[in-house]
């Protein structure tokens, strides 16, 4: 036998665990047979009718609400996400109220969360369901596949838990809790051992609650089941699990290493006007965060690091601030903070430095918002919600908040 789990036998558990069968080898799995797959449904859907959290989106099985949750929930907290789910229906109650939103407002409702491309991507299934499925959010699983920014594991979910179809959800709580119960020896970040994991939880997930047995794996995989997992002997699967019954859940998920994020420079020019409004920029569409509106960011990767002074990193701010807008602050020398922000491949340094505009260059820059060049705005304190900031530049705001405290 070649299973990809073959450091294990799992004939010598049978009947001395709950494993009581021998099922077929699933791409390589060695797994348990019908008995014990009914015998663990029966276990873990127990504990999860006990112990399952109390979530909005689990009051009802409107696709609609759930489609936001799951989307939510990709590169979300649980925590984080119950306030903008209650926010976002609260905005858009309905798919055509989706559909048929400005993209400021939908930027406002996400502000925060990040991964903007995500909310971008409903609005887009939105109109297509509004224009295919006359509105109403589709009952199919290759339907459900069809729509934008929906991938397999969001189409499980939603498959499975608005519509009762017998689908996996795998995401990585789904991958990190089988690799446990059959000691997979199969890189979970390798994008061609999917197919491995997808065809375990096919043979595995409750065919008459599938909904509720891919939440338990979410719940189990948020409380015992981990990646640093503290008390595996905790688990409602322990007694099912071939790591635990061998002491091996150290080892399980295996992962290669993960790329390192590139370090990425900038600073952010924080400009006040005779006014006191400070100076934002609404970014390019070929940008990260493109259409969020940020201070102005001066990309100073080709010139950091080299033991400038704080004149020369003056000097040069200005004259890049000069090449891109076309105005010459009069910048204080000293930095006044910093902020780190880290994305998904990329960890921005940011170092901030205040400064004045010159009553000329705010004239320009009055005279561009008034011709709509450039998406440049004023903004007062008071005006801040009026735009939507992404998460970096609320920092930002932030540093330069304590900035002027330490300075009273
Ligand atoms: N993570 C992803 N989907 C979830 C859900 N439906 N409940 C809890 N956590 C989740």
């Amino acid at each position: 036998m070649t299973a990809v789990n073959q450091d294990i036998d799992i004939a010598t558990f049978v009947g001395k665990s709950a494993i009581q069968d021998l099922g077929p080898e699933i791409e390589g799995v060695q797994v348990w047979g019908p008995e014990t797959n009914k015998a663990f449904r029966k276990v873990f859907l127990t504990w999860y009718d006990g112990e399952s959290r109390r979530l909005p989106w689990r009051e009802s099985k409107d696709p609609y609400r759930i489609w936001i949750s799951e989307i939510m929930l990709q590169q979300t907290r649980v925590q984080t996400v119950i306030g903008y789910f209650a926010r976002f229906l609260a905005a858009f109650p309905t798919i055509k109220d989706l559909a048929e939103a400005e993209e400021d407002q939908l930027l406002k409702v996400w502000e925060g969360l990040g991964y903007y491309s995500r909310v971008r991507n409903m609005q887009t299934a939105a109109k297509q369901i509004m224009s295919e499925h006359d509105g109403i959010f589709p009952n199919q699983l290759a339907d459900i596949q069809k729509l934008k920014g929906i991938g397999p594991y969001t189409a499980g979910a939603i498959a499975s838990i608005a519509f009762g179809i017998p689908v996996p959800a795998i995401d990585g709580n789904a991958m990190r809790v089988f690799s446990r119960l059959f000691m997979i020896n199969a890189d979970i970040q390798k994008p061609a051992n999917r197919k491995i994991f997808e065809a375990i939880g096919q043979y595995l997930v409750d065919p008459d609650r599938p909904g509720d047995f891919n939440q338990a794996i979410m719940d189990l995989g948020s409380s015992y089941e981990t990646p640093k997992q503290a008390m595996p002997e905790l688990s409602p699967l322990r007694d099912f699990t071939l790591a635990t019954l061998t002491g091996t859940t150290d080892h399980y998920p295996v992962k290669s290493k993960k790329a390192k994020a590139k370090p990425v420079y900038y600073h952010a020019l924080v400009l006040k006007n005779a006014k006191g409004q400070v100076l934002i920029e609404k970014r390019s569409q070929h940008k990260l965060l493109k259409n969020m509106w940020t201070v102005p960011l001066i990309d100073v990767n080709d010139f950091q690091d080299s033991g400038q002074t704080p004149d020369e990193i003056a000097q040069y701010l200005v004259a890049e601030t000069n090449e891109t807008y076309g105005i010459q602050p009069i910048l204080m020398k000293k930095e006044i903070g910093y902020v780190k922000h880290i994305f998904t491949h990329l960890i921005w340094h940011i170092h901030l430095n205040y400064g004045q505009m010159t009553p000329q260059d705010e004239k320009r820059i009055n005279n561009m918002i008034a011709a709509g060049q450039g998406n440049y705005a004023w903004v007062s304190p008071h005006q801040f919600d009026q735009f939507a900031f992404p998460t970096v530049q609320m920092k930002i705001w932030a540093a330069y908040q304590e900035y002027v405290k330490a300075k009273e």
